[in-house]
Order: C-alpha cells, then sequence, then structure tokens
C-alpha cells in the first residue's frame, strides 16, 4: 500500500481509483472538499508540481492540525456547500478537479465524546461542524413523529422506523437523551435483530439529517459546472445509496429538475457534463480485505464538457 500521512485519523478509500480519475495535471489546481486525514490530498500533492495548487475544505476543526505546511495548499475551514464562494474569494475562479469523500472520517467515530458511534458514551451531538446547527439530541427531542419516522426509514433504513419514531416521542416526555447510551436505555425495547447493527442504521440516520449531508450534496453538485474548467473532473465517493443516486443523475443531466419540468426544452438541453466511467468504481479484493470501510463506498467520475 502507498504511505498515507495521519494514517491514524482516516484511512483514504479508491485511493489509486481517484488519482487516475482525476487524471492530475502538474500544474492544476485541485479542490479536496473533505480533507480530513489529508490522506487523497497527500497523493494529490505528490503528483503536482511546484506550480500546482490544492485548496481544502473541512467543516471540522478537527482536520485542520492535518493540513501539511505546503505552499501550495490553502485550508477552507468551511463547508464545501459554500464551494464557489471560497474559491473566488481565494482568488481561484475554475478549477481543473474536485474530489469529494462524503460522510464521517474514522477520526470522527473513534472520538467517543462527538457522539457518532454507537460503541462510545458521549454527547449525543453528531455535529462535524461544532461551531453552530442542532445536535442529534436536538433532532430527536424536537422532532415531530412524522419526521422522525421519515428521517429514520430514508436515511438509516431503519425496518421498524414507524415504531422506534413513536417510541422516542413517547419517551422523550420523561427522559433526556443526553448521551449516547442514554438514548440506547431508553429505546432498547423496540430493538430489532443485533442492537449494534440497529443502532448503527438509526445513527446514520441521526448524522445524515444533522449535517444536511444530502443538502450540502445537492448544493455541492449544482456548481460543479461552473467551478470545473473544460476538460476539468470531478470525483465523488459515496456510502449511501441516496447519495450516490444524486451524484448519478447529475453527472448525467448535469441537472436535478426532472425532462417533464421543461418539456419542449429537453430535447436540445446538453448536460455539461460527460461521465468517464458508465458504472460507479468500487473497491477491489484487497483494499476490501485490508478497509472494511471501503465496503459501501462508490466513486462517480465525470467530465466537464
Ligand atoms: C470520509 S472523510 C474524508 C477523508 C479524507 N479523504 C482522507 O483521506 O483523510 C470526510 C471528511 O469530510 C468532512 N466533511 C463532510 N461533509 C462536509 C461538508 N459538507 N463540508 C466540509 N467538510 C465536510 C468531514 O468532517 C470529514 O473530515
Amino acid at each position: 500500500m502507498e504511505s498515507v500521512p495521519n494514517a491514524g485519523y482516516h484511512i483514504p478509500v479508491l485511493l489509486n481509483e481517484v488519482l487516475e480519475a482525476l487524471a492530475i495535471k502538474e500544474d492544476g489546481i485541485y479542490v479536496d472538499c473533505t480533507f480530513g486525514g489529508g490522506g487523497h490530498s497527500s497523493h494529490i500533492l505528490k503528483a503536482l508540481g511546484p506550480k500546482g495548487r490544492l485548496l481544502v475544505f473541512d467543516q471540522d476543526a478537527d482536520a485542520a492540525r492535518n493540513v501539511p505546511e505546503d505552499a501550495r495548499v490553502t485550508f477552507v475551514p468551511h463547508n464545501f456547500r459554500h464551494l464557489k464562494r471560497f474559491l473566488q474569494l481565494h482568488g481561484v475562479p475554475q478549477v481543473d478537479g474536485i474530489l469529494a469523500d462524503l460522510g464521517v472520517s474514522s477520526h470522527q467515530f473513534d472520538e467517543g465524546s462527538r457522539g457518532f458511534s454507537t460503541r462510545f458514551e458521549g454527547a449525543l451531538d453528531m455535529r462535524m461542524d461544532q461551531r453552530s446547527g442542532k445536535t442529534a439530541a436536538d433532532v430527536l427531542q424536537t422532532y415531530s413523529e412524522s419526521a422522525l419516522h421519515k428521517l429514520l426509514e430514508q436515511y438509516g433504513e431503519v425496518t421498524n422506523a414507524r415504531t422506534l419514531a413513536r417510541t422516542i416521542v413517547e419517551v422523550r416526555k420523561t427522559v433526556k437523551f443526553d448521551t449516547t447510551l442514554a438514548f440506547r436505555n431508553a429505546v432498547s425495547s423496540v430493538v430489532k435483530g443485533n442492537p449494534n447493527k440497529y443502532f448503527a442504521q438509526v445513527f446514520q440516520a441521526l448524522r445524515i439529517e444533522v449535517n444536511d449531508e444530502l443538502g450540502a450534496l445537492k448544493e455541492l453538485l449544482e456548481q460543479v459546472p461552473a467551478v470545473l474548467k473544460d476538460g476539468g473532473r470531478a470525483a465523488i465517493i459515496t456510502f449511501h445509496s441516496l447519495e450516490d443516486r444524486l451524484v448519478k443523475v447529475f453527472f448525467r443531466n448535469g441537472t436535478f429538475e426532472a425532462e417533464e419540468d421543461h418539456p419542449f426544452e429537453s430535447r436540445v438541453r446538453k448536460s455539461p457534463l460527460k461521465l468517464v466511467n458508465k458504472k460507479p468504481i468500487e473497491a477491489g479484493q484487497e483494499e476490501l480485505k485490508r478497509n472494511p470501510r471501503s465496503r459501501s463506498a462508490k466513486l462517480r467520475v465525470a467530465e466537464k464538457i
């Protein structure tokens, strides 16, 4: 395996596939929207010459510690949904490549106090950006039963989402879900199947909601055509079927609007992007053995035309 700095923080998935997909130009300008431990970024930097440039985003303050001292790197400690705005701020109207490796890092999971993991006792927080926004506890305490039902079903594929939503609304009248353990204990009577697997799905649903992960991805995708130079490439790694569908639809059509919204335009409207691979790229046997997290990773690549 290639060497990766900060491997204890996070092991990058589909590393070689990403590097190949981006087809890095020595003097190019690239954006890593999800810097994390900088695993992908460190290899992009190796492929860049002295005139190349890499802008890296991460909304989690912990990621800042991994940013290398390298004049070619600019760290943007913000949500990638503001991609275009921050690129303009740094004098970069367009780039040669965009990478996003979605979701949370192993570091975020392993930091019990952040509340992402079912394995540890911690505050029910789950915000990647701790400067603002609602926590997982806020979602559980304030959302309506139908909103909880919907998010548990759609984001977590929780089998008994309706029952769990009803239980949460009932139990919260007397119990405060301050910590991961308090929440697990309070709803333990409705757990179906293996509790660890069950809560992993519930926690995933809460995390996606807390961080508005699908909303941020949509906003990012909508900026891709304007931000990429002609011939530039976007590579996006997803870990959830809803995310993958957004990427697939946008990379194919260059829009989220259905054709029926514009029946007379649809024939002449041409996508500004073309898919580089018809099928998503997935981890090979060797990576699957080495890094179980790669199991659900799907990489899609598009080129600006
Ligand atoms: C899967 S990790 C990326 C790991 C990285 N590729 C590496 O090799 O170390 C995802 C990272 O992206 C950040 N992130 C997720 N969604 C984000 C968003 N909307 N805006 C900015 N950062 C985001 C997370 O905080 C996390 O550090």
